[in-house]
């Protein structure tokens, strides 16, 4: 069970082709069960998340985050925000929002779909324009876009373990 689990994380790859079928609603929860599982800072949870299925969101998201061409056949994109006024150990939203994304692609993985993590923030001009169009409050950060779909692409894992990149007690 736990390699099987192992095996999920080293098989994960960003997918950006996608099928055009709908996702349903029970696989959705699950993905935010698994983001809302993730460890914050003082356990603040300072996350919300938009999911949007609307095409026409999409085709608006393209245009503020040119590197989100994926969404066109996505089922539903999953915008991970950040209320920083939901902090009670200020200056780790970015931490915690980020342990909730990779919680999600992993969750995604596991139910055999696919997902890009897209970022959004901290480009002033795309948290602007995303705050705008989904509505956000005005203290609220976009921190990413994930586009979630299921998968018209296979990648093979990637291996990138680097033992010069692990220090043993001291640099
Ligand atoms: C903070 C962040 C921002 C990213 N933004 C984009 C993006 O805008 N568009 C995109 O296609 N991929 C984006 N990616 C995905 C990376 O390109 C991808 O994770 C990386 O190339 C490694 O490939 P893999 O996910 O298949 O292992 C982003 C990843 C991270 C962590």
């Amino acid at each position: 069970m736990s390699q099987e689990f192992i095996d999920i994380i080293l098989s994960r790859r960003s997918i950006r082709k996608f099928t055009g079928e709908d996702i349903p609603d029970a696989d959705i929860k699950t993905m935010l069960e698994a983001a809302m599982a993730a460890p914050s800072a003082c356990n603040q949870q300072p996350w919300h998340f938009v999911v949007s299925k609307s095409k026409e969101t999409h085709e608006k998201i393209m245009e503020i985050q040119p590197y989100t061409k994926m969404l066109k056949n996505a089922a539903l994109g999953i915008i991970v925000c950040a209320d920083p006024e939901l902090q009670t150990c200020p200056g780790y939203w970015q931490q915690d929002c980020s342990a909730a994304v990779e919680n999600i692609l992993l969750a995604v993985h596991a139910l055999g779909y696919g997902a890009t993590w897209c970022g959004l923030y901290p480009n002033d001009d795309r948290v602007y324009k995303i705050r705008k169009l989904l509505d956000l409050p005005k203290q609220v950060f976009p921190l990413c876009v994930i586009a979630v779909g299921v998968p018209d692409e296979e990648k093979p894992p990637s291996d990138r373990y680097n033992e010069d990149r692990v220090h043993h007690e001291k640099w």
